[in-house]
């Protein structure tokens, strides 16, 4: 297994180009599925979730042919249709290939995914969309099964307790769009990643109305052609990148950051006083320090609301911002798994129900810390760029599912950031 070893304390300074976005790639690669024709995705990022969707789209019986780096081209001639738990068990976003087989075969089977560390993970508001569309769904051993042979275009509202949900919607979307009749979805989910499946979708020849609007209206056709697309950047892994310039107290200028993307995550940067400057529509500058900054509040919520994606890196920032910031967890109120290790390096931040109470302005140190998920993964990397001394952080396999090369660019930013083999650490750090 992977450790990464940073030594802190060096301002990275820069540019930066930022991959296709995961959370896009991986619908889009599922929606591969509704047609026996070619689609080519271009600009996807070398992550280990996207070559697992991969490996499960070979699983399915579709064609997968690497044409370029970061260039795939995917032919679903014949799909069959029923996803083992096995395959599902190892990425929960598995899950999205539910709409796209109900949408080309009718007839599903498809293994529950469960929970997974940042929490709960429930598909009950995509099982009630499909119901609504008149499907039959049953649940039998850790398996759904799907009819849909009888399914038709409804009205189906998509919200649940914590909003809307991009996965329920993207399955959704890719139900609908070869079910007969119009389909009304009604709080769906807004995020740029469902306006860019959107988007392929009509490509592919897809009927959709209302783009980036929470009500989608969705005319069924008989069939979809191939496509060739190029998915949007990463909106989380810019911010990332924004956020290793500002605690760094650097100057770094990522290639690929959209304002229009990134809008409430700016503006708290903003209220914090953290200077972004915008080179162009997707190009943005993070310079200058930290000492005139001010602790804020943050809230997650679904798009355009602050990304719960960007809170765990956001939370290392506020460590070193002197004073209170409280940070609240919307979408999955125990995504603080960060919050352990961050103390373990100096950091005073206390939880209280969904809440984290960040006392910043603290010196962080480094320490022998451990990535429980993606984004944690990132918020503890960042941590080290600033702490004193050295930092080790293990189980970094969770980095690698969302973010390309991530230590190889902050290397070429400036960072003391190296990756080994946990074999090469020092004894006292090895895992029992
Ligand atoms: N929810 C339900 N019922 C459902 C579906 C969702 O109650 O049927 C709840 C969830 O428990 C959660 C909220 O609704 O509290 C939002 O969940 P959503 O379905 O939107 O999440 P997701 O589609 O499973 C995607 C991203 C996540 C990102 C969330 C929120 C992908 C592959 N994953 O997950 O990305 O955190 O949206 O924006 O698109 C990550 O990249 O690190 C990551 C976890």
């Amino acid at each position: 297994m992977d450790v990464v070893r940073i030594t802190g304390n060096k301002p990275l300074s820069g540019t930066v180009n930022v991959s296709g976005a995961k959370n896009a790639v991986l619908p889009m690669l599922a929606a591969t599925l509704l047609t026996a024709e070619s689609c080519v995705l271009r600009n996807v990022p070398q992550l280990s979730d996207v070559h697992f969707m991969l490996e499960i789209l070979r699983h399915h019986g579709a064609q997968v042919e690497k044409l370029a780096p970061g260039t795939w081209r995917i032919t679903a001639a014949c799909v069959h249709g029923r996803t083992p738990y096995d395959l599902v068990r190892k990425m929960r976003a598995s899950i999205c290939l539910l709409g796209a087989l109900v949408g080309r075969l009718r007839m599903v089977e498809i293994a529950l995914p469960g929970g997974c560390v940042i929490g709960p993970r429930p598909i009950d508001l995509h099982l009630k969309g499909l119901t609504r569309l008149n499907c039959e769904v049953s649940h039998k051993n850790g398996y759904i099964s799907v009819d849909a042979t009888r399914a038709r275009g409804n009205y189906i509202f998509m919200g649940g307790r914590h909003g809307s949900t991009v996965t329920g919607t993207t399955n959704l979307l890719m139900a609908a769009v070869l079910t007969p009749g119009i389909t009304h979805i009604d709080c769906a989910a807004c995020e740029p990643e469902v306006v860019d499946l959107c988007r392929m979708l009509l490509a592919m020849g897809a009927k959709i109305e209302g783009l980036g609007s929470p009500a989608l209206i969705v005319t069924g056709v008989e069939r979809l052609h191939g496509c060739d697309h190029t998915p949007l950047a990463d909106r989380i892994e810019a911010g990332t990148y924004l956020l290793a310039g500002a605690i760094t107290q650097g100057d770094i200028t990522v290639q690929g950051a959209s304002a229009e993307h990134l809008g409430a995550f700016l503006d708290k940067l903003d209220e914090a006083g953290v200077a972004i400057e915008a080179l162009g529509t997707q190009t943005l500058r993070v310079h200058g320090g930290l000492s005139r900054c001010r602790p804020v509040d943050i809230i997650t919520h679904p798009h355009p609301g602050f990304a719960t994606d960007l809170q765990a890196q956001f939370s290392t920032l506020l460590t070193l911002i002197p004073g209170l910031s409280l940070i609240t967890e919307r979408i999955y109120p125990n995504r603080f798994m960060h919050v352990p290790e961050l103390q373990r390096m100096g950091a005073d931040i206390a939880i209280e129900g969904a809440t984290a109470i960040v006392k910043g302005g603290v010196k962080l140190c480094g320490a022998p810390i451990m990535a429980s998920d993606l984004r944690a993964s990132a918020a503890l990397i960042l941590a080290g760029l600033v702490a004193s001394g050295e930092t080790w952080v293990r189980r970094i396999y969770h980095l690698d599912r969302g973010y390309e090369c991530f230590d190889k660019r902050l290397a070429a930013l400036g960072a003391d950031i190296t990756r080994m083999d946990d074999r090469e650490i020092p004894g006292d750090l090895h895992e029992e």
